[in-house]
């Protein structure tokens, strides 16, 4: 049968941790294995927070090259940068027409980031984040979109937003679906809270082994283990539990038993876990520094990716044109 399409946006915000390739990236990955995804950099969205100008396309240009590097096969997908696609924005603003205000002002997403962020007066484009989202999706008709658990309340408004101009304008585009991608493991960072960027407890992928080396040594760990000799307890041990994602059988084995009686040491067995970290960056840094190289190849895959994706967002565009009437049928 066909393949749905599947549509997803990423926001180009800073380098890869440890925790992306386990997670999102690998099942944006196996998803192109069956179905027929567009995968873009959201780099209009990340406008919505950003009062002064930053380094966009160098930011785009990294999102790009981790995706490639974790192994993301640009032949598989429509890889492209959201603002390459002149229609979005355009397709934006008419979908605008549909849009209550008080859906956009209920949202969530948008009141914990008024609240958070300490913004007393929210400009258009933050109220509106959710609105160019449903442009991103419908723009390539699309049907399923892989997104995290947080990311609900806007896809929300999306299957609004799109009912209602299938309502009144007929059926160009499907009301687009939210598939929760599941967190294959939830990594914990190095204070054994999840992994994340803004905690400062990230294994970057873009990171020397030398500063990997360093981060791994700082991992929190057993803290009913402080002295060689005292028993260990692997499995409340966030060390241990990145272990298992690179060991396995006996050298695993061997961990635990070592951790248990006391034998080994944290020490020792976080600078193992840096050995084996390093190890299995090492294809995907090299992969990122070929990439970086090689700017050619990178605009090559992103001109190819944009000219696909247009030629669908045309298709749309023109189509939703006629039925709101502003070309003639
Ligand atoms: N809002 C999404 C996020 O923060 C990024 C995004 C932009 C997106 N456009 C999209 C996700 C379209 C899915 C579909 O992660």
């Amino acid at each position: 049968g066909r393949m749905k399409r599947i549509v997803t946006g990423i926001r180009p915000t800073g380098p890869l941790h440890l925790g992306h390739p386990y997670g999102n990236i690998r099942q944006m990955i196996e998803l192109t294995e069956q179905h027929d995804c567009f995968y873009f950099s959201a780099d209009y969205h990340v406008l919505t927070d950003k009062a002064g100008r930053i380094e966009m396309s160098d930011m785009v240009e990294d999102n790009i090259i981790d995706l490639l590097a974790c192994g993301l096969d640009p032949g598989k997908c429509t890889l492209f940068k959201q603002s390459d696609i002149p229609q979005v924005p355009e397709f934006h603003l008419i979908l605008s027409m549909v849009t209550p205000v008080g859906l956009l002002e209920r949202c969530p997403l948008f009141r914990e980031q008024v609240k958070e962020l300490g913004i007393d007066n929210p400009s258009y484009g933050l109220l509106g984040y959710p609105v160019l989202q449903t442009a991103d999706i419908c723009m390539y008709r699309g049907e399923v979109v892989p997104v995290g658990q947080d990311q609900l309340p806007h896809l929300y408004i999306s299957a609004d937003i799109a009912g209602t101009f299938r309502f009144r304008y007929g059926d160009i585009f499907p009301v687009p679906e939210a598939k929760i991608m599941e967190v294959f493991a939830r990594i914990p960072g190095t204070d054994n809270r999840k992994m994340s960027k803004s905690y400062g407890n990230a294994i970057n992928i873009a990171d020397d082994e030398e500063t990997t080396k360093k981060m791994v040594l700082t991992y929190y760990t057993d803290p009913k283990k402080p002295r060689k000799g005292d028993p260990g307890h692997p499995d409340e041990c966030p060390v241990y539990y990145l272990h298992r994602l690179y060991l396995e059988g006996e050298p695993l084995d061997e961990v635990r038993k070592g951790c248990e009686s006391g034998e080994r040491m944290c020490f020792h067995c976080k600078g193992d876990l840096a050995d084996e970290i390093n190890e299995e960056l090492k294809p995907i840094r090299a992969k990122r520094e070929e990439l970086k190289q090689d700017r050619d190849t990178l605009n090559n895959i992103l001109a190819a990716g944009a000219e696909k994706a247009r030629a669908v967002a045309a298709d749309v565009l023109s189509e939703c044109r006629k039925a709101i009437g502003i070309d003639r049928k």
